[in-house]
């Protein structure tokens, strides 16, 4: 994979960072930024070489229309604000045209005109056969950034040379879309560790090593007893992955669950174990209680951090290579 420190930057030039810019924002305030933060390192490292970068990616699901409280101008003041007004400029939401989820070739050529060179900063989108994932490194010379190359070595240290005990806890809601990454982690964990609505869902055979709640709170939290036994499990393990909410956290009846799994893991990674959660509702939860940046990776990545454990790469990767 070409990475960005080996890319031939030379002053001037124009340089398309596809970046994470999936965040939540609310009457036009930027809810949760770490998806933001994580292209900082990129962005500056092509200002000091006195090249241009141009911001570009989506916010939500707009359908192909203009959808005005999905537009990037709210993430404007933000990016003055790190690298300076003059120092970049950002694209309007690419998913206002309909091309860029059909993965449009015209689409690619009409964005690289004008650009010297793309970089991939937006892991969590590397799933995504669309045009600014795949079909725009066909056309321009092609790198992954500084967040995107860790993301891939820190998920493969997970995948192939975990220090064990290697725990999975997976939360969150729609198990078909979860249901690769646990079968994969079932083979190769000592726990996976089901919450959220995922295990109401669970109707197969239940392996030794995959824990279910035995309690729960009006069916929207773990209950209890299942938050003693899944920290029981977290506080031995020497590798904790972690996708996705263990209930309904936004509701502070329901948060119990996400709020005390989240703590357990910040103190098991205090204690010298590798942690790695991802995805946005993870993010958001730990936000929320304070535990952001208490963890030893945090993936931008749900959707793609889901796919690239199962499958080992994404469609985003090898367009890099
Ligand atoms: C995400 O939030 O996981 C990414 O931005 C991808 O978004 P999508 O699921 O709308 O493609």
């Amino acid at each position: 994979m070409n990475k960005i420190q080996d890319a031939p930057i030379s002053r001037g030039n124009r340089i398309l960072v596809r970046c994470d810019l999936d965040v939540p924002i609310k009457n036009g305030k930027i809810q949760e930024k770490y998806r933001l933060e994580s292209s900082l390192e990129t962005l500056n490292y092509i200002i000091n070489k006195e090249a241009m970068p141009i911001i570009a990616g989506h916010i939500g699901k707009p359908d192909g229309k203009y959808v005005k409280e999905l537009s990037t101008k709210y993430l404007k003041s933000y990016f003055e604000e790190e690298l300076g007004s003059q120092n970049f400029q950002i694209l309007e939401n690419l998913r206002f045209d309909p091309r860029e989820e059909e993965n449009s070739m015209e689409y690619a050529n009409e964005i690289c005109k004008g650009i010297d060179m793309y970089v991939n900063e937006s892991f969590a989108t590397c799933h995504r056969k669309h045009t600014s994932i795949v079909s725009i490194p066909k056309i321009l010379p092609h790198y992954a950034g500084f967040h995107l190359q860790q993301e891939i070595e820190t998920l493969i240290t997970v995948i192939e040379n975990p220090e064990k005990p290697l725990v999975f806890v997976v939360g969150g809601v729609k198990l078909e879309s979860k249901k690769p990454a646990v079968v994969k982690f079932l083979n190769i964990a000592d726990c996976v560790l089901l919450g959220g609505k995922l295990a109401e869902d669970w109707k197969e055979d239940v392996p030794s090593n995959l824990i279910l709640p035995m309690d729960n709170i009006d069916g929207k939290d773990i209950g209890p007893e299942t938050v003693k036994e899944f920290n029981r499990i977290i506080e031995k393990s020497k590798t904790i992955l972690w996708a996705g909410p263990m209930g309904m956290f936004e509701d502070p009846k329901y948060q119990n669950g996400t709020k005390s799994i989240a703590f357990q893991i910040s103190k098991t990674t205090d204690n010298g174990s590798l942690s790695v959660i991802g995805g946005g509702d993870t993010i958001s939860a730990v936000e929320k209680f304070g535990f952001l940046g208490k963890y030893s990776f945090t993936s931008t990545g749900g959707g793609a951090m889901l796919q690239f454990l199962s499958e080992g790469t994404l469609p985003g990767i090898e367009a890099l290579e």
